[in-house]
């Protein structure tokens, strides 16, 4: 989500600083307890916090929030903040709107209204999903608010002043005709690699590379039109290769146990050597820097959006917020997407230590990404499930996706989203068992007793059996949640629901009515407890249908320290009325989504044909001058230096001819040898830098992905027959 923000750097040759403080901590029951050493989990594990400050990444207000946010960042940490207000901790879940950046300039520049015609609009659009789909933030805020414009410039200026800055000139691209500098996006050429036109200035979305913006061939201003000069311009840097030296301790040994994508992520920066990093851009759009000589630019996004978490908190506390940003005792934790893992790891705790006073991340929990029918998730191609759109088709199924999402989160790797495992997990689990279980509990009571709950006699060995499989379930929750593990979690609780109905379908009141009355209160008494438990025990996931199912047993708020309790309904105590806790979902309903997908397929295959328009009409004759010819791969090898390209050794029919492609990103070259290609025989020869040279190029297929793929033959021709 943010590569198009990245800047390429030079590294700067800086001083190494102080080590850091240690300070990391994470809460327990019992509040006052003296820091333990430090260094291992298992002493974090004990150390006590006063209060949770828990952010969840801000979404970019260039669009909407679809199925891969909500299963990446705002269900997890939504899960998180549920349990612990249940569990009576003192936490606050922050996030907002990030306002800032180079897409939402392009976004208005294409719809021809304003940046902050853009925000405005997805920012509530942004907010309303949040709240249908029950993310209970205690603030969602902007990153255009008057209180982040003064905290985000305040916090500049503050590193600034403390020389915690590098200033560096380098030469970027400037539009004459508009007097912009432009950023990478704005920029577009020529690739270098695969010679497609329309590439930008920080990747070519034909063949995927990644490009800085002097790398294309006839770069062009996407904003005039004309050609990019090249000009000086000043930013400050971060200098993180000073942080290095603290930041690598911190998060390799002191955090090792934070999730292994985080902490091997992180590893790998750390094994490139860290970069000074700008934190200004060129750009009308955003926080302008608050310092002398620093006209026309503004804070790099991602300088200024992490800040936003502080001042989103400072709006919601104006009085109190720095205990929730400077106090030892509050333990910090982000929610991120892996693609955020250097911003949140590495970018913001240099600047929260440069600052100086604020505490770092006891945890950042980062989930991998979420693809939906096997393919990425992408906004630009619209291969997306909008929040906004499914509740249209699927009204009151909010607790549906929230379960499926996390039954099948991204914690450990990416996960694939489909609307055949929705429907399956929909009927197979939240009707057939929890569901049905609930139903049945109720529909008994209701039949037996007039909806109030018996009063039950001795338990015998098969009840006190079920009630210990239900105690132990609130510990292993506890464990699994503060773990970060919400997958398994849920799983547990479903799990719980199960037990419920193996007790029902064990136990037979149905049957035994007939022969033994007075059993059959014990079993329903008992069954209504468990009913009572789920609805704490799902709480923290499914808050809707916990809600319903509250109301259908008249029940109080839910209390975490009452899970297990077999005492949640007294005798005597009247239910409400029964609903259905879920609806089966029908093959009609997931095939309309699934034909929405590849409608949605098509209409991108079409605007791909679209963008690639077909070119000028030539005559007759200037084809025929092109000679396109069959030729058997006799070899295939990597060039060294050169990670793009393959040199290939050709039969044509006559002699071996060598062609260089540049595929060597799409095929091991072993998978080429022996293939019959298609090439274009009579290409002028082409000589690349290290002197090697190409005698024609090799056909490929380009995907609307950037993949490429070798034209090849049906059938086996003798090498050199012409292709026409
Ligand atoms: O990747 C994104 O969507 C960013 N808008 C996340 C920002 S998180 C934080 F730093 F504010
Ligand atoms: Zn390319």
């Amino acid at each position: 989500m943010c590569k198009s923000e990245e800047l390429s750097e030079k590294s700067v040759p800086l001083h190494i600083g102080k080590r850091a403080p240690t300070h990391f901590v994470t809460f327990s029951d019992t509040a006052g307890a003296l820091p333990l050493p430090l260094n291992s989990s298992k002493a974090n594990m004990e150390k006590n916090y006063k209060r949770t400050l828990v952010t969840a990444a801000l979404p970019y207000a260039n669009g909407g929030v679809h199925i891969g946010h909500l299963a990446g960042v705002y269900v997890p940490a939504d899960i998180y903040v549920r349990y612990l207000r249940l569990r009576g901790r003192d936490v606050l879940y922050i996030c907002g709107s990030d306002e800032h950046g180079v897409p939402v300039t392009i976004r208005a520049r294409k719809e021809g209204c304003t940046p902050q015609e853009v925000v405005d609009r997805y920012d509530k659009i942004i907010r309303d999903s949040f709240r249908d789909f029950g993310i209970s933030f205690d603030y969602y805020g902007r990153t255009t608010s008057d209180t982040h414009a003064h905290l985000a410039a305040d916090f500049f200026r503050h590193l600034y002043d403390k020389g915690e800055f590098v200033e560096k000139e380098s030469e970027q691209y400037y539009d004459e005709q508009e007097h912009t500098f432009l950023a990478d996006r704005y920029i577009t050429g020529e690739c270098p690699h695969c010679h497609a036109e329309g590439a930008y200035g920080d990747q070519c979305e034909k063949c995927g590379t990644a490009l800085s913006p002097t790398e294309l061939i006839h770069p062009k201003s996407t904003i005039s039109g004309s050609t990019p000069v090249l000009r000086k311009t000043k930013h400050w840097y971060l200098p993180l290769d000073k942080h290095q030296a603290w930041l690598e301790p911190w998060i390799t040994r002191e955090h090792a146990d934070w999730r292994s994508n985080v902490v091997g992520q992180c590893k790998s920066w750390f094994d490139m050597g860290l970069q000074p990093r700008a934190v200004s851009r060129d750009l009308d759009w955003g926080i302008p820097v608050p310092v002398e000589g620093a006209e026309g630019k503004v804070l790099y996004v991602w300088f200024d959006a992490p800040i936003g978490y502080i001042s989103n908190t400072k709006d919601l506390r104006p009085d109190d917020w720095e205990l929730w940003w400077k106090s030892e005792d509050t333990r910090l934790v982000h929610f991120i997407g892996k693609d955020n893992i250097v911003f949140h790891c590495i970018v913001f705790p240099a600047m929260l230590k440069a600052h100086g006073g604020y505490v770092l991340p006891d945890n950042v929990p980062a989930n991998e990404f979420l693809n939906l029918e096997d393919d990425k998730i992408s906004t630009s191609r619209n291969w997306a499930v909008w929040l906004h759109e499914y509740l249209v088709d699927l009204p009151g199924k909010q607790d549906v996706l929230r379960y499926v999402l996390t039954a099948n989160a991204p914690e450990t790797k990416d996960n694939n989203f489909t609307w055949k495992d929705f429907q399956a997990r929909n009927n197979n689990e939240l009707v057939a068992v929890y569901g049905n279980f609930v139903n049945r509990a109720l529909q008994l009571t209701r039949k037996y007793y007039d909806g109030v709950v018996p009063a039950p006699g001795e338990w015998t060995d098969f009840d006190r059996q079920t009630i210990s499989e239900f105690n132990g379930v609130k510990a292993e929750l506890e464990r699994l949640i503060e773990a970060f593990r919400f997958r398994d979690a849920l799983k547990e609780a479903m799990n719980l629901a199960r037990i419920g109905n193996k007790y029902l379908a064990d136990s037979e009141p149905w049957k035994v009515i007939k022969t033994d009355p007075e059993r059959v209160k014990t079993i329903i008494h008992l069954s209504l407890q468990l009913a009572a438990n789920l609805a704490i025990a799902f709480e923290p996931f499914l808050p809707f249908s916990s809600e319903k199912l509250r109301t259908m047993l008249a029940m109080g708020a839910p209390r975490w320290d009452a899970l297990g309790s077999t005492d949640l309904l007294p005798a005597g105590h009247s239910l409400g009325t029964p609903e259905l806790l879920f609806e089966k979902i029908e093959d009609e309903v997931v095939e309309a989504q699934v034909q929405k997908l590849l409608d949605t397929k098509k209409a991108n295959e079409a605007a791909a044909y679209r963008a690639n328009e077909v070119k000028a009409d030539i005559d007759f004759s200037t084809f025929e001058k092109l000679d396109i010819r069959v030729g058997t791969v006799k070899a295939c090898e990597r060039v060294p230096k050169m990670k793009k390209l393959l040199k290939f050794t050709i039969a044509d029919g006559l002699d071996d001819r060598t062609i260089v492609s540049g595929i060597a990103q799409h095929y091991e070259p072993e998978q080429l040898v022996g293939k019959q290609v298609c090439f274009i025989a009579n290409l002028p020869p082409r000589e690349f830098k290290n002197g090697l040279v190409s005698e024609g190029m090799i056909l490929s297929a380009v995907n609307h992905d950037g993949a490429l793929s070798v034209v090849t033959v049906d059938r086996e021709v003798l090498p050199g027959s012409e292709v026409g």
